[in-house]
């Protein structure tokens, strides 16, 4: 029998009942409380998880006796707080979402509570755990291009949805879309390059998006295209291209390495609860392709997730294979993936980027990657 992990999750909109959907995969995973203020939000967790007991607010859910680890699924500008006061008050596993931080200040308090924190600490990352994504990276690992140069992330997606009570209208509660969405990015590209950034540049606007709306009287202030240019230490580079307002693409993701034995591609679906599948047919399965400099002629794999899994989210199934590994980070000693200095170092990249955009000047990490100067 799988050994018992009784979860208490923080904050339950769209994300944290993605969160529950996919806890309720894992045999031994038990969600027994749920804080979440909002009356809609709260009706919809307490279907989904209905033995839970329903809470409130952090304090309450810290009371709650018995708990293994705790899941941080609030809006971004609470993360921080929130985790520095369950860090100094429990000696819980936490899985909070990304981005762990919004602003560059928050790094040394967060840093310093991780370092000391005795139990596992994870940043949700989810695209690290997407399956093609996870294919594009054994081909890397099993030299299939030789060493990577080159690496581009392109996202064409639909604009940010509606959140509760529009936090992620404003910079000021997302860090920047450059952070709230492109942190994942960010680490990606850390991820495959094996490698820290030295310099980043990003040219980037809000032209489409959220500009007859107003919310108070204010008007939205989130970019919703970029090109964001970053270089490695090592001399290798990177790419993201964003788009928020391309969702009639087939896909949403496309990523490729380019090395020099060759180039490799990764293509991934968008949630298929947006695809018109009435008039177009079943929505299109990620594929991955490996394109040999000699000799020539590109391999081609769809990669097709267990439809249960794809159907507990929005993101190709990775939320289920990310709680797998944090399931076994508890109960077998597993690995960490995404420590909270992964997450600090994709959230700098992405402050990095919002700077730059903003001035029109590139950035330039200094050693560590936790700070930057201009
Ligand atoms: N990794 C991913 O792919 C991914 C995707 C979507 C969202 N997210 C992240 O998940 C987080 C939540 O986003 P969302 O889309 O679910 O937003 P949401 O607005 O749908 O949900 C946030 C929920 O937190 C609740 N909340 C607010 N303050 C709270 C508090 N103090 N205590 C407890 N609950 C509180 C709100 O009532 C709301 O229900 C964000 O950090 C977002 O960046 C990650």
């Amino acid at each position: 029998m799988s050994k018992v992990v009784r979860y208490g999750i923080l904050g339950c909109g769209m994300m944290g009942q993605e969160h529950l959907r996919n806890l309720a995969l894992i045999e031994g995973a038990q969600v027994v409380a749920i804080a979440e203020p909002d009356a809609d939000m709260k009706a919809q967790a307490a279907q989904l998880a209905p033995d839970a007991l329903m809470l409130d607010t952090l304090d309450e859910l810290l009371q709650v006796q018995g708990l293994d680890a705790l899941v941080v699924v609030t809006p971004n500008y609470q993360h921080a707080e929130q985790l520095l006061a369950i860090l100094q008050r429990t000696d819980l596993a936490v899985l909070i979402e990304k981005p762990v931080i919004t602003q560059l200040d928050q790094v040394a308090a967060v840093k310093a509570a991780a370092d000391r924190h005795p139990a596992p600490l994870w940043v949700a990352m989810e695209y690290r755990y997407m399956p093609p994504i996870t294919a594009l990276r054994s081909h890397l690992e099993q030299g299939d291009i030789g060493q990577m140069q080159m690496l581009s992330v392109r996202e064409h997606r639909f604009p940010f949805l509606e959140k509760v009570n529009d936090w992620n209208r404003f910079n000021r509660n997302t860090g920047g879309t450059l952070v709230e969405k492109c942190c994942h990015f960010f680490d990606l590209m850390r991820l495959l390059a094996a490698d820290e950034v030295v310099r980043v540049y990003a040219s980037a606007g809000q032209d489409n998006n959220h500009l007859e709306e107003a919310y108070s009287g204010e008007r939205p202030d989130i970019l919703d295209n970029a090109y964001v240019v970053v270089d490695f230490a090592s001399g290798k580079r990177a790419m993201l291209e964003l788009n928020m307002f391309a969702e009639g693409s087939r896909y949403q993701e496309e990523i490729c390495a380019v090395g020099p034995r060759g180039k490799l591609e990764c293509f991934v679906p968008g949630p298929g609860r947006f695809w018109p599948g009435a008039t177009l047919g079943p929505a299109p399965v990620a594929r991955v392709v490996l394109s040999p400099r000699e000799p020539k002629g590109p391999i081609e794999a769809e990669i097709p997730v267990d439809p249960n899994i794809l159907a507990a989210g929005d993101h190709n199934g990775s939320t289920y294979y990310q709680h797998l590994g944090f399931y076994r980070a508890l109960t077998e000693g597993g690995k960490v993936d995404v420590t909270v200095d992964d997450g600090l170092k994709a959230v700098v990249i992405g402050l990095a980027a919002q700077h730059s955009a903003a001035t029109g000047k590139a950035v330039t990490l200094t050693e560590g990657g936790l700070s930057f100067e201009y």
